[in-house]
């Protein structure tokens, strides 16, 4: 064979290698979690991390042809890390996916990166509203906090509360909750006689609480985020508030399962309104939260828990649908729609709002089986962000 010849046959083979190595690199897909793993929102944490990795040992590592790499990160719920940490996946990892994000600040501080890579985003815990409307690529498997938060007001009015203080951490998701509760409470005729806000960091309740029984309301309407609840109960114990003849009720971050069988009988008949409760009672949910309780037998899963598996089983239907491709337009074109029967009953992603329509259920804690649970007692089915309605 002639030198040229010789040289260009090697050359295509070269190239030829080349080419296949890069496919090779490609066949593994990262998804880059991001989740308070430490610090005061640990639980949140834990949870998401323990359900992705529940989901991807239930249905196997491999999606259309492509093995998956779950990258967990912890910003120990500070915005500045969050986004830090998403840099370094997008730029070094080349992840395919951004996922996790367990507060409001820490998903909004990644949005633009998101953006700017056209990486989805898989938000998975926070709850303000508007955080879908901060990047295209954002998709949300939880819930925001008017969707939750309608339900409970149109509850109280119908039960005979007229008169209610509400009560929230001061930022995105409780300000949302504030203002879900009102519109909807006095549209039914109700009366908020104060609105309370208490700090996120470091709440102190009980000045909150005094206030509570100065203005003697029917009832007090709660939010605190998931984990929070718990110094919340203990302080409205504390405060003599569970004999005070004020109702407690709320969304169900207060009476997280997460946290829940540790408050005791002050928590028996809070009622609250919330898309999932572990006690609900499918065929779909006692098989998960069997398995569940199998790979981690000392926790019970949470609705932050639940908006984690069922994003894997996002990110595991979309890359089906892409036939294994990440590209990211893509990838948010095959989440538009989506819908499928979750542990928490039948939920599908809005194609517009790119997040969850569901059902909510209202609940009263109850004791079961020498547990305390959220029993579900009325479903309100396929409910919206209120505030997002079409006019
Ligand atoms: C949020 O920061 O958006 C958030 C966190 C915990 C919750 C609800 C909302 O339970």
């Amino acid at each position: 064979m002639p030198a040229g010849r010789i040289m260009r046959t090697l050359i295509a083979a070269g190239i030829g290698l080349g080419i296949a190595g890069a496919a090779l690199a490609q066949e593994v897909v990262k998804i880059g979690m991001i989740l308070p793993m430490t610090g005061p929102f640990a639980s949140t944490g834990r949870q998401i991390e323990a359900n992705a990795k529940l989901y991807m040992a239930q249905h196997g590592a491999t999606v259309a042809g492509k093995k998956l790499e779950l990258i967990v990160k912890d910003d120990a719920g500070v915005p500045d890390n969050t986004k830090r940490i998403a840099q370094e996946l997008i730029v070094n990892d080349k992840v395919a996916f951004l996922a996790g994000f367990g507060l409001t600040p820490l998903a909004l501080a990644t949005a633009p990166l998101a953006t700017e890579a056209k990486v989805p985003m898989v938000v998975m815990a926070a709850a303000t509203s508007v955080i879908t409307e901060k990047s295209p690529y954002i998709v949300r498997t939880g819930f925001t906090l008017p969707q939750v938060t309608a339900p409970i007001a149109d509850w109280a009015a119908k039960n005979g509360i007229k008169k209610v203080v509400t009560l929230v951490s001061d930022y995105g998701p409780g300000i949302d909750a504030e203002a879900a509760f009102k519109t909807r409470f006095t549209a039914a005729g109700g009366q908020v006689v104060e609105e309370l806000r208490v700090p996120l960091r470091n709440p102190d309740f009980a000045p909150f609480l005094q206030r509570v029984r100065d203005a003697k309301p029917d009832a007090v309407f709660v939010f605190v985020p998931s984990g929070v609840g718990a110094a919340f109960m203990k302080q409205f114990t504390e405060r003599g508030l569970d004999k005070s003849g004020i109702r407690l009720i709320g969304t169900g971050d207060v009476t997280d399962d997460d946290i829940l069988n540790d408050m005791g009988d002050v928590a028996l008949g809070v009622v609250t309104s919330f898309h999932y409760s572990a006690n609900h009672n499918s065929a779909v949910n006692k098989a998960y939260v069997a398995d569940y309780k199998k790979a981690n037998p000392t926790m019970r899963p949470n609705f932050h828990g639940v908006g984690g598996y069922d994003g894997m089983q996002l990110i595991y239907k979309a890359l089906e649908a892409t036939k294994g491709s990440t590209n990211g337009d893509a990838l948010v074109a095959a989440m538009k729609g989506m819908a499928w029967e979750s542990p928490r009953g039948p939920i599908t992603i809005d194609p517009q709002l790119r997040e969850t329509t569901q059902n909510v259920y209202i609940r009263k804690v109850e004791r079961v089986g020498g547990e305390l649970y959220n029993v579900e007692f009325e479903t309100i089915p396929a409910v919206k962000d209120p505030t997002k309605a079409p006019k």
